[in-house]
C-alpha cells in the first residue's frame, strides 16, 4: 500500500474557531437571530484540522466534526465568556461567528402573548460587547482574524474594522454578492492587512478559501 505523505505543519498550533450567527432570546421560544450558516468558520475548523492544529470550535450550529473540540454557544454573551477563557493558551482565534450586535434589554421569562388591541410590538434592544475588540485588546502572541461582512464600501468599511479591532487579519466578503456570504457553499473574500494592499481571492468554495487563508497563515 502506497503512503501518501500529509504535510501536518499546524501541529502545535491552538487555533480557536467561532462560527455561525448567534440567538439573543426574546422569551423561551423566540429569538433574534441572523442569516449567517456558520459555513465559512466550519470550513477554516475543518482544515486547521487537516493541517494539524488543536482546533476548538465555539459554535451555534448543530455540528459534530471528527477531531475538532466543539462547545456549542447560543448568546453572543456566551461566547464571549468561552473565548475569554480560552484566549490567552491560543495560538490563532479566527472570528467568524456572525455575532448579533444587539440583544433584547429584557428576556421575558413567559412566552409574550399578542395584544387584540396593539398592531404594534416593540422591542427594546442594548448593544452587544464587541467581543472581537474586546477579547484582541488582550493579545500578545495570538493572531487574529477577523470577518467583516459589508453589502456596500466593502473595502472602506472592512479597513475601519481592521484598524479598530487589532485584528491582524481582516477577510472581508460582500454578503449582497450572488455565490458569497450567508448560506452558500462559496465565497468571494478580500484580505486585509496592516499596511499592505488589499488581496481579493477569486470566488471559490469555504474549504478552498481556508485552504488558501491557512496556506497565507504558514507563508506570510
Ligand atoms: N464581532 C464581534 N462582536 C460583535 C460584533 C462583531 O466579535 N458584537 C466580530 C465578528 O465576528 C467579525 C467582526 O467583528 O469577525 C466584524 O463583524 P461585522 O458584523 O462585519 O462588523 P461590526 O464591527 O459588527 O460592524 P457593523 O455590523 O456595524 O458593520
Ligand atoms: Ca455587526
Amino acid at each position: 500500500i502506497e503512503k501518501t505523505f500529509q504535510p501536518r505543519p499546524l501541529t502545535g498550533k491552538k487555533v480557536i474557531v467561532t462560527a455561525g450567527g448567534t440567538k439573543e432570546a426574546i422569551d423561551p421560544v423566540r429569538f433574534i437571530g441572523n442569516r449567517s450558516s456558520g459555513k465559512m468558520g466550519l470550513a477554516m475548523a475543518k482544515v486547521a484540522r487537516d493541517l494539524g492544529a488543536d482546533v476548538t470550535l465555539l459554535t451555534t450550529v448543530d455540528t459534530d466534526l471528527g477531531g475538532i473540540n466543539i462547545i456549542q454557544v447560543q448568546t453572543a454573551e456566551e461566547l464571549m465568556k468561552h473565548l475569554q477563557d480560552t484566549f490567552p493558551e491560543t495560538d490563532v482565534l479566527v472570528m467568524a461567528a456572525a455575532v448579533a450586535d444587539f440583544k433584547p434589554i429584557n428576556v421575558a421569562d413567559q412566552k409574550i402573548k399578542k395584544n387584540d388591541d396593539e398592531d404594534i410590538f416593540t422591542i427594546k434592544l442594548t448593544k452587544n460587547p464587541d467581543i472581537l475588540k474586546t477579547v484582541a485588546a488582550t493579545k500578545d502572541k495570538q493572531f487574529v482574524v477577523g470577518f467583516a461582512a459589508e453589502t456596500q464600501n466593502l473595502l472602506t468599511n472592512a479597513e475601519k474594522k481592521l484598524a479598530s479591532k487589532n485584528a491582524d487579519v481582516i477577510l472581508a466578503n460582500n454578503v449582497a454578492q450572488s455565490g458569497a456570504g450567508f448560506n452558500v457553499d462559496t465565497n468571494r473574500v478580500t484580505l486585509l492587512q496592516k499596511n499592505q494592499q488589499p488581496e481579493t481571492w477569486p470566488l471559490m468554495s469555504k474549504i478552498d478559501v481556508a485552504k488558501k487563508f491557512w496556506d497565507f497563515y504558514l507563508t506570510r
